[in-house]
């Protein structure tokens, strides 16, 4: 499949675009994981006869619900209203989102013969997705880039064999250490589907793309180089020439953060338990590391992070701390050449009890610092 570049269009000095790439943002870029959601009044509103799974199929909800944080809070980016189940959805596995829980499967994979089973996605099935980011294109101004994403084959897998959430993912695990040919396989399976996914959304047009890993923090750093990280990287070098940023992201993953980097991405989420000037010291000697006789400049990537969403609950002068906090050492970070931009974010979602009002304040701040 080509990535059609020609529905790409221009942004002029996006500074999200501009931090990725290390050029000098106009100013500080923001956007916040689950920017979109339970935080907001009028999310609550327009989902309140609709199914999650539903509303990402509709391409005016979905238009709908992406612009609604970028109204409000004046953020740098949209990140496309979706999920990560929805290429499952779409190719037909039997699941749903439940409210409060998360992705529950309703057939779990356990065996070969399942494994076998799993459908792929095709790009059709995602029309759906590509008219809704049509319409948000058309809402965002030329400074506002429009974030696709996809989950991780580890991140899903792990849904598909636990069935659900999962708190210590011991099926997984189950899996890649009893049987390692089996887990492969089922790498195997998903990575085309991730591939899939982001490409549709690449051609219609989004601006970056974010592989949400989030539960890869569960796992040893050998297990993640063994089990994960050759699809990670089969992904991001399938993207690559789309020419648009690439993110990276998980949570829990302070001793994984190199590895994750080796996977090829611009861009390196952090979530809040590592400074940021630490993860990207960590970063770098990774890809010297793995890159012997680099170019020096290329092992320096941009950092997205990391303020831990629960200081959206301390008071305006907690919050303000924090922030200035979190930009001075990513400012480190850049000054000692072990960075080339800051992308602030949080260090994961925006939590549903958040005060909207202080989401808003943040940006303020941010965009101030
Ligand atoms: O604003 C945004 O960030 C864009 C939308 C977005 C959603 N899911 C919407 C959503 C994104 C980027 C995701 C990705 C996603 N989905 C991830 C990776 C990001 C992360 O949080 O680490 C994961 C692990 C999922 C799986 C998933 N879907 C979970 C854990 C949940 C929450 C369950 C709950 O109710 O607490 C969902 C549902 C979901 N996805 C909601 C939203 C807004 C809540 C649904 C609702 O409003 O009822």
């Amino acid at each position: 499949m080509m990535v059609d570049m020609n529905n790409r269009r221009a942004l002029k000095d996006a500074p999200i675009i501009d931090a990725a790439y290390g050029r000098s943002p106009s100013r500080r870029p923001v956007w916040f994981m689950r920017q979109a959601g339970r935080s907001l009044p009028e999310y609550r509103q327009v989902r309140k006869d609709i199914a999650m799974l539903d509303s990402c199929f509709r391409p005016d909800l979905l238009a709908e619900i992406t612009m609604q944080p970028v109204r409000r809070h004046d953020v740098d980016a949209a990140i496309l209203f979706s999920d990560i189940v929805v290429p499952l959805k779409a190719a037909g596995v039997d699941l749903d989102i439940v409210p409060g829980r998360g992705p529950v499967v309703e057939n779990p994979l356990r065996c070969s013969n399942d494994i076998e089973a799993l459908p792929d996605v095709a790009e059709e099935q995602l029309a759906p997705i590509a008219e809704g980011i049509g319409l948000i294109l058309g809402e965002l101004n030329e400074s506002q880039a429009l974030i696709g994403f996809a989950g991780a084959p580890f991140t899903l897998a792990s849904y598909l064999v636990e069935g659900g959430p999962s708190r210590n993912h011991e099926q997984t695990k189950a899996l890649m250490h009893s049987n390692p040919e089996l887990w492969h396989k089922l790498m195997q399976k998903i990575t085309p589907m991730v591939i899939t996914f982001l490409k549709a959304q690449i051609s219609a047009g989004v601006d970056a793309v974010q592989l949400f890993d989030s539960w890869a923090g569960f796992l040893t750093q050998r297990d993640y180089r063994r089990f994960v990280l050759p699809y990670s990287t089969e992904i991001f070098a399938a993207v690559a020439d789309a020419g648009i940023p690439r993110i990276h992201f998980g949570v829990g993953t302070g001793e994984l953060l190199g590895a994750m980097a080796e996977a090829g991405p611009e861009v390196m989420g952090v979530d809040w338990r590592v400074p940021l000037d630490a993860a990207a010291s960590r970063i770098r000697a990774s890809l010297a590391e793995a890159t012997p006789g680099a170019d020096p400049e290329s092992t320096a990537l941009a950092l997205q992070g990391n303020l831990d969403p629960a200081i959206l609950f301390s008071g305006e002068k907690a919050l303000e701390a924090e922030i200035k906090r979190v930009c001075s050492e990513a400012d480190r970070a850049i000054a000692r050449g072990n960075a080339r931009g800051h992308i602030f974010n949080l260090g994961h979602g925006v939590l549903p009890q958040t005060d909207p009002g202080m989401i808003t304040r943040a940006v303020e701040i941010i965009h101030s610092n």
